[in-house]
């Protein structure tokens, strides 16, 4: 039933089967304006702002997912529920974890673990392994390597806790191979799954555990571009 509680769009095909989710509402609106042949904003609600638009003559929607699981949770739940979405690529931050990832190297998120509860909600007997959609995964990693652009592909941490000052967990993740840290991108792989469409995380590092390197902005944005081509493509058919 349209519109839903939080996003205020009363058509369903205003907003396109492929959408990519950056966290950042203000990040969607400049992915929308800076690559989007001719761009409408379609939500407002709480400023989760969403556009779509064309890119390269196919329609594509960019929304934003909010930080963490609940909200990202919230935004996928009603855009493949209840918009017809099939496919959604996360593209975010990410802290590293491992000593050969480095401050703007580009992850792509194979499965991701989760110290949240979000899977409790289908009553399994065991423990599930969120995973990507394996026909955005194998595109996205064909389309970097086409780019001449290096990828890191494995395993990520959704974490709850972002401030994580009274235990060292991050190192007991890192010694399971964990590449790095973000925020949302089990729940998103649960929703897909439960629903039969298709998500991918593909992230940038922004900061790393292990080194403590910095950046400075300009790198940082050519590392989101070369993320956001990979994204944009993905989503051609
Ligand atoms: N933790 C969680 N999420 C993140 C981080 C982090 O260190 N860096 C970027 N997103």
């Amino acid at each position: 039933m349209i519109p839903t509680p939080h996003i205020n769009v009363s058509e369903q095909d205003i907003i396109a089967e492929t959408v990519l989710m950056p966290g950042d509402p203000l990040r969607a609106k400049f992915i929308a304006e800076t690559y989007l042949e001719s761009p409408i904003q379609f939500n407002t609600i709480r400023n989760m702002f969403g556009y779509s638009g064309t890119y390269k003559g196919k329609k594509l929607s960019v929304m934003g997912s909010g930080m963490g699981m609940p909200s990202i949770g919230i935004y996928s739940y009603e855009l493949i529920h209840f918009y017809g979405v099939k496919n959604i690529i996360r593209i975010g931050s990410c802290g590293a974890l491992q000593k050969n990832i480095k401050i703007r190297d580009i992850i792509i998120g194979m499965s991701a673990s989760t110290t949240s509860n979000f899977a409790s909600q289908y009553n399994l007997p065991g423990t599930y392994a969120p995973t990507a959609s394996w026909s955005l995964m194998k595109k996205a990693v064909a389309i970097a390597d086409s780019k001449g652009i290096e990828t890191k592909v494995g395993n990520v941490l959704s974490a709850d806790v972002f401030y994580d000052e009274d235990t060292d967990s991050w190192r007991k993740w890192a010694n399971m191979g964990v590449l790095a840290i973000e925020m949302e991108a089990a729940a998103l792989y649960m929703n897909a799954s439960r629903a039969g469409v298709n998500a991918l995380g593909i992230f940038t590092v922004s900061d790393s555990f292990t080194s403590h390197e910095v950046t400075t902005a300009e790198e940082r944005q050519n590392s989101f571009t070369s993320m956001m081509e990979i994204a944009l493509e993905c989503a051609l058919d």
